[in-house]
């Protein structure tokens, strides 16, 4: 199972050091199978000692230049950083990022080898819809992805069901895992909108669920690690 933690626009750089030492602590209970990934803030990238992988939440598709309050590979060579999320819902929407824009900044670090953590999600409308219609919508937040990317993950999000405390249902979970796991064949699948300690373990034993992607119960070493171990 994959275990990714995004911390959004939380967290300093010193609360994540505290944090990671302590999830550092915790993990070492962990099935060696599971893969943990954490995004912290920009602020908070560095070089970390543990079993997990550190993460960028976001980077201007640039080695550097002129790009006013972004972070270009530059910055993030100096700390290792190889993992990128793309396509989050909030940066789609908050941050005007196009689906053009997307697929540009997708390309850009599929080149330069990064893994991928690629987000995809439908708003609560498209949702009241049915299915056929969120489906539609889903797949169209690939356009111009190269889904043949062997360092590629996918990160279901129905937009939702983040940070209201109101995960999807077992049900809707499931039916959409499985036609997405139709469209990006053997890519690993990851869910993520209200993951808690209190339903990890449903959630992580649906077929077509390959892990989670885990918001505001992440924010807490504690609850992001009786995850990983649950
Ligand atoms: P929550 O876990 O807070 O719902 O956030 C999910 C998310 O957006 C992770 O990227």
């Amino acid at each position: 199972m994959i275990f990714a933690a995004n911390f959004k626009t939380n967290h300093t750089r010193k609360s994540t050091e505290l944090y990671i030492h302590d999830l550092h602590v915790k993990l070492r209970a962990k099935n060696p199978e599971d893969t943990v990934y954490i995004f912290p803030p920009s602020t908070a990238l560095d070089h970390y000692e543990g079993d997990f992988t550190i993460g960028t939440q976001n980077a201007y598709p640039a080695h550097n230049g002129a790009y006013t309050g972004e972070i270009g590979l530059e910055q993030l060579d100096e700390f290792d950083i190889k993992t990128i999320l793309i396509g989050h819902s909030e940066r789609r929407e908050y941050m005007d990022e196009t689906q053009e824009k997307v697929a540009e900044k997708f390309s850009f670090f599929q080149a330069e080898g990064y893994e991928i953590i690629y987000c995809i999600g439908e708003p609560l409308e498209i949702r009241e819809k049915g299915f056929e219609a969120v489906m539609q919508y889903l797949l169209s937040q690939f356009d111009g992805i190269d889904i043949g990317y062997e360092k590629l993950i996918v990160a279901y999000e129905p937009i939702w069901a983040i940070g209201t405390g109101r995960s999807a249902t077992v049900e809707e979970i499931s039916d959409t895992h499985r036609a997405l796991k139709k469209a990006i064949s053997d890519k690993p699948l990851l869910y993520g909108g209200s993951v808690k300690p209190a339903n990890i373990k449903e959630i992580i034993s649906i077929a077509g669920v390959d892990g989670v992607l885990v918001g505001s119960a992440s924010l807490d070493a504690g609850s992001f690690s009786e995850m990983v171990l649950a």
